[in-house]
């Protein structure tokens, strides 16, 4: 038996409790001739009294010795030819890099690994050029920080679940061999590597995640923008109403608009037609009941500028008494525009079916002289037709004037003259009695041969005339002859025309209606003469 060198037999109290050996012949040789000495069983066993956690402690079924001790040999000499500081207590690292001749042979010790020191942290085997299957043995070392098989030729299928009870392990390399192709990126517990842990090692980590990033930003990622470029344009071209309201130019609609308020221009919301224009009832995306007058006609570009000048300037207007002008449409087949829904009563049709209140008709004929105001102060260029069947009747008893464009100026003398016509006809209802036909020049005609004096003939006689009433109605049929008077230079303004009937108007409104009639049919037939001028 060999001589005992003090410091092996301090490495081998503490880690092992071992018999003398010397590291003079190789290990192979050591393996061979070196036996068990006399106590060594014992030895084992009080070690695994006080620290029952070493490796060959739990070994089974029966603790193997004579293994036992082989694995001490090699401990031993592999912590000389790793390098370690000190062989004296433990040892931390299995350094075999670059050792192609003893690498193998140490890795084919498989009770050393199988009884892997505790001490043990790092493991190190790159650029040995070993062949072989994953060599699963290192594994057993599950305490170890890190690991690097790198540059070897290991081949075959990478143990993924076997490396999951290696909780510390910070670093790992096993780039440079030829593993079975494997997605690592799946197991979680790869995850904690980077792709510089598996270069060109056959196992995939990040180079997937990157191969993926980049198909992202190479096609997903244009792919995107045009998908979002192409709703854009969808959005702003076909259905803006869906964009957010600040974002929509509400006064532009687009085919797609129009068909999805009209059911796709169904029969059903179809109110009226002619040949070149379909009217249709639409309801917009936010409730709004509409109107939409579609136009067929071909006409020249010039006259499709206008029409959209136009619509800008109408759908600008605003005014309690103006039927609502929302917006145009301009397509290759058609142009449309779009009005606020109103109910189709108009005054015509109202005076001859309900015979209204005095108080009524005032109403409606104040309504129609604030909008002509505001129309003269702020749109001069604004010109509306003031005839009792267009002008419409909302549910509140307002007049809405429904036929106005831009241009065609007619003078404001003439604006007053019809509004006298109006107002008269207000009063008349000629168009309750048959021996009219609908002409403008007719009226007039009519009225005209009238004896302003000759009340009686002068006003619907299904109008109460009060005695309280009874001059506001003198005074606003003197009103209208004045407006329709051609022989006077001086018409009536509109502010004065305003303040007469809003005078009027809140008289109508003060007064009992229960006041005794002064004034009705035959009674006072002729008696009541009618202050002209
Ligand atoms: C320890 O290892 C070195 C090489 O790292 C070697 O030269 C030396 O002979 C070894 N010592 C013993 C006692 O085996
Ligand atoms: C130690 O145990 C082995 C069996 O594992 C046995 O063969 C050997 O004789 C024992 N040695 C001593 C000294 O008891
Ligand atoms: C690997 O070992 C070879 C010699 O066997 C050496 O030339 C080379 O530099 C080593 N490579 C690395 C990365 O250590
Ligand atoms: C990892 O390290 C901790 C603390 O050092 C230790 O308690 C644990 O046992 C180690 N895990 C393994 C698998 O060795
Ligand atoms: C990989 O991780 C290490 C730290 O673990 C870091 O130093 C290195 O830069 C990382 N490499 C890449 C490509 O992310
Ligand atoms: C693994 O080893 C290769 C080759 O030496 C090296 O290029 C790579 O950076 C190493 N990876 C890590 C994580 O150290």
């Amino acid at each position: 038996m060999a001589t005992i060198s003090s410091t092996w037999r301090v490495f081998l109290l503490i880690i092992l409790s071992l018999c003398p050996i010397t590291l003079s012949a190789t290990v192979v040789e050591d393996l061979k001739n070196l036996h068990p000495p006399p106590h060594f069983n014992s030895t084992i066993l009080s070690n695994c009294l006080k620290n029952p956690s070493l490796r060959y402690c739990s070994s089974s079924p029966m603790m193997d010795f004579d293994e036992i001790f082989k694995f001490t040999i090699v401990a031993s000499h592999l912590c000389n030819e790793s390098k370690n500081p000190t062989c004296v207590e433990t040892f931390p690292n299995v350094d075999l890099k670059n050792r192609p001749n003893i690498a193998p042979l140490y890795l084919s010790f498989d009770f050393f690994w199988k009884y892997c020191p505790l001490s043990i942290m790092s493991i190190d085997l790159s650029n040995n050029s070993m062949k072989g299957g994953f060599p699963t043995d290192v594994l057993y070392c599950t305490q170890i920080q890190s690991l690097d098989l790198s540059i070897n030729a290991f081949s075959g299928d990478l143990p993924i679940q076997s490396f999951s009870p290696l909780t510390n392990l910070t670093f790992l390399n096993l780039s440079y061999n030829f593993f079975s192709e494997i997605k690592l990126s799946d197991s979680q517990f790869f995850k904690r590597f980077n792709s510089s842990s598996f270069l060109h090692s056959g196992a995939l980590l990040d180079e997937k995640k990157f191969t993926l990033k980049a198909v992202i930003l190479l096609v997903g990622f244009p792919i995107l923008v045009i998908l979002v470029v192409v709703c854009w344009v969808w959005l702003c071209f076909q259905r803006p109403d869906f964009l957010p309201r600040k974002l929509q130019r509400t006064r532009r609609f687009t085919p797609a608009i129009l068909k999805a308020a009209t059911a796709g221009f169904s029969n059903n919301n179809l109110v009226g037609m002619s040949d070149v224009v379909h009217i249709y009832k639409g309801i917009l995306r936010d409730g709004t009941e509409v109107k939409i007058e579609m136009y067929w006609d071909d006409i020249p570009r010039d006259s499709y500028r206008r029409f959209v000048e136009e619509c800008k300037v109408l759908s600008r207007l605003h005014h309690k008494n103006l039927v609502r002008v929302l917006g145009w449409c301009r397509s290759r087949k058609f142009r449309a525009i779009i009005t606020e829904w109103t109910e189709e009563e108009n005054v015509e049709m109202w005076l001859s079916r309900s015979g209204p209140s005095w108080n009524h008709r005032l109403k409606v004929l104040k309504g129609v002289v604030e909008c002509m105001r505001y129309l003269q102060e702020e749109w001069p260029e604004v010109n509306y037709e003031l005839k009792t069947n267009t002008i419409l009747l909302s549910d509140y008893m307002e007049p809405l004037i429904s036929r106005f464009k831009v241009g065609d100026q007619t003078s404001n003398r003439k604006k007053i003259y019809r509004f006298g016509v109006f107002l008269l006809e207000m009063i008349q209802n000629k168009k309750g009695q048959e021996e009219f036909d609908r002409s403008y020049g007719e009226f007039i005609k009519y009225i005209t041969t009238l004896d302003p004096a000759d009340l009686h003939k002068m006003i619907d006689h299904r109008m109460e005339v009060t005695e309280t009433n009874f001059h506001q109605v003198k005074q606003v049929l003197s009103l209208g002859f004045m407006c329709i008077d051609q022989s006077n230079n001086e018409r009536p303004s509109l502010a004065t025309i305003f303040n007469i009937i809003a005078r009027a108007y809140k008289v109508s409104l003060v007064l009992p209606s229960t006041n005794h009639r002064i004034f009705h049919g035959e009674r006072f037939k002729g008696h009541m003469p009618v202050q002209i001028k």
